[in-house]
């Protein structure tokens, strides 16, 4: 492959020349936020869209991405108030594929990972239309590499396991007897407004209560916030910070590593002024 590729104040001008596909659908990993964490990929079919059905966990400066032409259709689900129901998405797809468009389905992180991609294929698939995947990157390793949290570790974790907090009609996660080994690394998605619920469940299971816990709200954008407990304490540190969504809980002995790796990492990514020190010792001691 014979990209040529220009940085100019961060930003990639160009990509090269390798064309889409017209009558296509490209499902795209828009990941966590920070527009630097979109693959090459996902950006050059994103500058050749016509069409792009893009979710609510996209930030603007991701969506800014696409090509300026395109279409931009919001189709995003936010809690309890879903802009299009998931058949009408997947009919989208469908009749803007068949009018002959390159159509971009963005969606937050990486779309596989409780992200109904899956399902939107499958309806594109039945439609005998052209379709590609472009993985992106999924919140629990945005926020594990912006908050210094690794998830695995030799000495503490040989797992790590993704976990939704609902079930398919939103019915709550209550599975703890699957989290409660504590070589394990437990990442939680679409848990904070069950953090409570969430926390009392694990422990009247049997997770040890001093387990080390992370919620980390808006990984990877300038907003993000970390607040560090343990499954004993964090709702309550939670009900007084209250950090908003979108948020992912943490829970493993990897979490203790945050102190050690947390500003290398800030530094590493150029991101220090996330917080001043001020801010992050009041996040930090909440
Ligand atoms: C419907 S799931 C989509 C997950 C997405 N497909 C992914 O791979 O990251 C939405 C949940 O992902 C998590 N999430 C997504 N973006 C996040 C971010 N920037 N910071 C923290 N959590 C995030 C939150 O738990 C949120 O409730």
């Amino acid at each position: 492959m014979n990209y040529t590729i220009y940085f100019g104040f961060g930003i990639i001008n160009n990509i090269g020349n390798k064309k889409v596909k017209k009558g296509a659908v490209y499902l795209v990993g828009a990941g966590s936020g920070d527009p630097e964490l979109l693959t090459l990929k996902a950006y050059r079919v994103m500058q050749q869209a016509d069409v792009v059905l893009y979710d609510s966990l996209v930030s603007q400066d991701v969506l800014e991405m696409c090509a300026e032409s395109a279409t931009k259709i919001f189709v995003g689900k936010r809690r309890d108030n879903h802009a299009l129901p998931q058949q009408d998405i997947n009919q989208l797809l469908v009749t803007h594929a068949q009018a002959g468009k390159c159509v971009v389905r963005l969606k937050g992180g990486d779309p596989f990972i409780f992200g109904r991609g899956g399902e939107e294929l499958q309806t594109v698939a039945e439609n005998d239309i052209f379709f590609e995947s472009i993985p992106g990157i999924t919140a629990a390793s945005a926020a594990a590499s912006s908050t210094g949290i690794p998830l695995t570790h030799r000495e503490y974790a040989q797992s790590v396991k993704f976990v939704t907090a609902y079930k398919k009609t939103n019915a709550p996660n209550e599975d703890f007897k699957e989290m409660l080994d504590p070589s394990q690394t437990v990442v939680l998605y679409m848990g904070l407004h069950r953090l409570k619920d969430l926390t009392q469940g694990l422990i009247q299971a049997g997770r040890d209560r001093e387990t080390p816990f992370a919620l980390v709200s808006q990984a990877s954008l300038p907003s993000q916030q970390v607040l560090i407990g343990t499954l004993d304490d964090i709702a309550a540190k939670q009900a007084v910070a209250n950090l908003p969504t979108p948020a992912l809980l943490i829970m493993g002995d990897v979490v203790n590593l945050h102190k050690q790796l947390c500003d290398y990492n800030l530094v590493n990514l150029g991101i220090q002024q996330r917080f001043t020190e001020q801010e992050k010792n009041v996040v930090l001691a909440i």
